[in-house]
């Protein structure tokens, strides 16, 4: 399963979740303005990772809101002490929902992992007020990534060589890569209205901050990677193309979704 692949306690984790934050805060943010956020509202990030989002949320909601970060592991989240942002060692598989009045509800890259990820999406929208907002956010993994101006002719084909089997990796984990793609009509079957889907993708170039992620995934999966017959020439070319200036590539993109829970008169 996934644990087994990103291993929480691994320090690799640490810089993908860094990674994760570099590229892809400032959409996310964006969506989560969307909403209407506003100072005073209580919100749930799931799956918080180093904290960046909820430590966001909590500078949007003021000292009158609050945000509980939730997370299996807590040992990477930065809370700065802030008195809005509480954080809590807490599974959404099996633990009880934080509370049942949230304004806003966001999840990044976690439900897509989790083999219960139908079932949670039904039952998020009791965890909010009426009118509060569920934001999930996910990669289409689907999409290719297609190398766009490469170094050399060949570029894609190192590139493509290691992509590949990392997605056949975590779709052999029970990770659903295209579950992005089926999240609205989840949204619509959860009670959710006024559902929005937005996707987000960029050039990341090689040598950039964004370009890390696939670097950081590269760091916890190479000995899976191997194991599934990848040559270490493969893994040792995919590296120094990822650090080539004239390497551009398309970004994971982030499929952002969007409902809300409609107030009765
Ligand atoms: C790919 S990281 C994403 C982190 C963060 N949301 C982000 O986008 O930067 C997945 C996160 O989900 C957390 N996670 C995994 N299983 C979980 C569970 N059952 N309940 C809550 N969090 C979980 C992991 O510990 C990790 O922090």
């Amino acid at each position: 399963m996934f644990q087994d692949l990103f291993d929480g306690s691994d320090n690799h984790l640490r810089t993908r979740l860094d990674a994760l934050s570099t590229s892809y805060d400032a959409a996310s943010r964006n969506s989560l303005s969307a909403t209407g956020l506003e100072q005073g509202w209580r919100c749930w990030e799931i799956g918080g990772g180093n904290g960046s989002i909820a430590r966001w949320l909590s500078d949007q909601v003021g000292p009158d809101g609050s945000v509980i970060l939730t997370d299996v592991t807590t040992q990477w989240v930065e809370s700065d002490g802030r008195h809005n942002l509480s954080v809590r060692e807490h599974s959404v598989v099996t633990d009880d929902a934080p509370r049942s009045d949230f304004d806003l509800i966001h999840a990044r890259q976690v439900l897509a992992h989790l083999p219960q990820r139908h079932d949670i999406v039904h039952w998020l929208p009791s965890c909010l007020r009426p009118g509060g907002h569920l934001v999930v956010e996910e990669f289409d993994l689907e999409q290719p990534l297609t190398v766009v101006n490469a170094v050399s002719e060949t570029a894609e084909q190192p590139f493509e060589a290691l992509h590949k089997p990392f997605i056949r990796l975590l779709q052999a984990r029970e990770i659903d890569t295209a579950w992005a793609r089926r999240l609205p009509d989840q949204f619509i079957a959860a009670g959710l209205d006024n559902v929005v889907t937005r996707t987000h993708r960029q050039q990341w170039r090689g040598g950039s901050s964004e370009i890390a992620l696939h670097r950081a995934n590269l760091a916890q999966l190479s000995k899976h990677l191997l194991d599934c017959g990848v040559a270490q020439r493969q893994l040792d070319a995919f590296t120094t193309l990822l650090d080539d200036h004239l390497l551009r590539v398309w970004s994971y993109p982030l499929v952002s979704v969007f409902g809300s829970l409609t107030v009765y008169p």
